[in-house]
């Protein structure tokens, strides 16, 4: 039997792969959300799921050590994920990556602080705009950098744009559309092709139905 290992994340990701999952017959045999664990079973016994910190979701699969993942394309950009597949948007857990500083002051002149999680996404679009800045690297709570002078603008995902709001910020620049996509180790899909065919078919049909 071959053995397939699926990287997932906790959160909105996890709850809107599990239908499609489910659509390819496969589940997990307990309640992902109630639970610490972080390997599960599932209803197909050669298929397993990882619980994963998102960011690393495209380097368990770069590596190998699992098979397959599910993970933002904000995380695949910041990743430099060339060595994947990327077969399927799976047109799950749409936001947007914008830039955003505090409401009604306007931009300075020249060089300037952003602070974000995506320090590689934001040198490349700084640099292609051709403006000058420093990066800050944080890990989460980015609207707080502008607002304790940390920094003049933050790069960050926006859904809603409810977290800016309350924080007294407001979206700027617009940098692309994110959505999650179903990611595929490069020698897994040479090795153990059938099984993942099967798998990728089968998620593609149900985005087709829910489309
Ligand atoms: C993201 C992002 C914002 C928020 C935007 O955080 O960093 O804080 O969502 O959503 P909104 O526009 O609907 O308010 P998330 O909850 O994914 O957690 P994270 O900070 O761990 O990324």
């Amino acid at each position: 039997m071959t053995q397939i290992t699926i990287a997932l994340t906790k959160g909105r990701i996890l709850k809107e792969t599990l239908p499609l999952l489910a659509a390819a017959g496969i589940e997990p045999l307990e309640d992902i959300s109630k639970s610490r664990k972080l390997t599960f079973e599932t209803s197909v016994d050669d298929v397993r799921l990882l619980i994963l910190r998102g960011s690393d979701v495209p380097t368990y699969v770069k590596y190998g050590a699992a098979d397959i993942g599910v993970a933002g394309k904000d995380t695949l950009m910041e990743s430099g994920a060339e060595e994947l597949y990327e077969p399927l948007d799976l047109n799950i857990a749409h936001c947007r990556l914008m830039t955003a500083a505090i409401k009604g002051v306007p931009t300075r002149p020249g060089r300037i602080k952003v602070a974000t999680k995506y320090v590689n996404i934001a040198r490349k679009y700084y640099a292609a705009q051709g403006r000058q800045v420093d990066l800050i690297k944080l890990y989460g709570a980015m609207e707080l950098a502008p607002i304790m002078d940390l920094a003049d603008e933050i790069v960050d995902i926006v859904d809603t744009g409810n977290t800016l709001k309350a924080n007294g910020l407001e979206p700027r620049e617009f940098i692309c559309d994110i959505s999650s996509r179903l990611i595929v180790n490069k020698a897994s899909m040479k090795m153990k092709h059938e099984s993942i065919q099967k798998i990728i078919d089968a998620i593609e049909a149900a985005l087709a139905v829910s489309a």
